[in-house]
């Protein structure tokens, strides 16, 4: 909570440890367009001189994370396509990116999870769980090959609800789950003989692949591998210093 954390006398120059406390509210607690605190506000918070405030917030505007508006103050830049890794829905990251999303639901059964996706749940080998695979395309060309597990239990009916669609939207929508934070891993394979049929690339073509586990107020809602295309889908990140 960037509310808790101060600035402190130490090596670190403390406009850089300012400005890493504006980025984690500019990531967490701020919307695009929304007011940073006051030059003054700042300064009382943080126990630092204008100069620091000024340093640190300049450096955030150089690097457009923020923009100024004379004679009204400094504001959240919205999000550069492709600037950050977000936790994003496929529908959202497409549109982002300028494609078109499409969706073909391969399957959608309950079933019982693997140990892997029941471990990264947190539900027993008793409980129930939806097994959702997807063909995700851009602009009608395939980009994605997805199998994602969500546990039954808090999400009854999910299966009749139109799983070509946004399944983030139907979490947030019909019942009330915003997924908040996700741990992913990414590596890459060559495309199995299946996949390369499904994704139309040749056999052994490189794929991206992400396997993330996302929650909800804290709570395990869905673990997902996704197979991304390489030769159509690359990321980018932003990397702060670890400070
Ligand atoms: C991306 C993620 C998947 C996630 C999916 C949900 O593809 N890599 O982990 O399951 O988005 O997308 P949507 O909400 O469009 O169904």
């Amino acid at each position: 909570d960037p509310r808790e954390v101060n600035v402190v006398d130490g090596p670190v120059p403390k406009h850089r440890q300012l400005r890493q406390i504006l980025l984690a509210m500019v990531e967490g607690e701020l919307v695009p367009d929304a007011p940073i605190p006051s030059e003054r506000e700042l300064v009382t918070r943080f126990g630092v001189s204008r100069a620091t405030v000024r340093e640190a917030v300049g450096r955030l505007v150089a690097e457009g994370r923020l923009y100024r508006v004379r004679g009204k103050g400094t504001f959240v830049a919205a999000p550069k396509v492709e600037s950050q890794m977000h936790l994003a829905s496929f529908t959202e990251d497409m549109r982002r990116r300028g494609h078109k999303p499409s969706t073909v639901v391969l399957g959608a059964d309950e079933t019982v999870a693997p140990p892997p996706a029941r471990a990264a749940l947190g539900i027993d080998v008793t409980d129930r769980a939806f097994r959702v695979e997807r063909l995700r395309s851009a602009d009608g060309a395939p980009m994605a090959h997805e199998v994602s597990w969500l546990p039954a239990a808090p999400l009854p009916g999910m299966l009749e609800r139109d799983l070509t669609s946004s399944i983030y939207s139907i979490l947030a929508h019909d019942y009330g789950r915003v997924l908040d934070s996700a741990a992913q891993t990414v590596w890459a394979e060559g495309a199995d003989p299946l996949r390369a049929r499904l994704l139309r690339v040749p056999p052994a073509a490189p794929l991206l692949v992400f396997r993330k586990t996302s929650y909800a107020a804290g709570r395990p809602l869905e673990h997902v591998t996704s197979w991304y295309r390489a030769d159509r889908y690359q990321v980018h990140m932003t990397l702060d210093s670890a400070l």
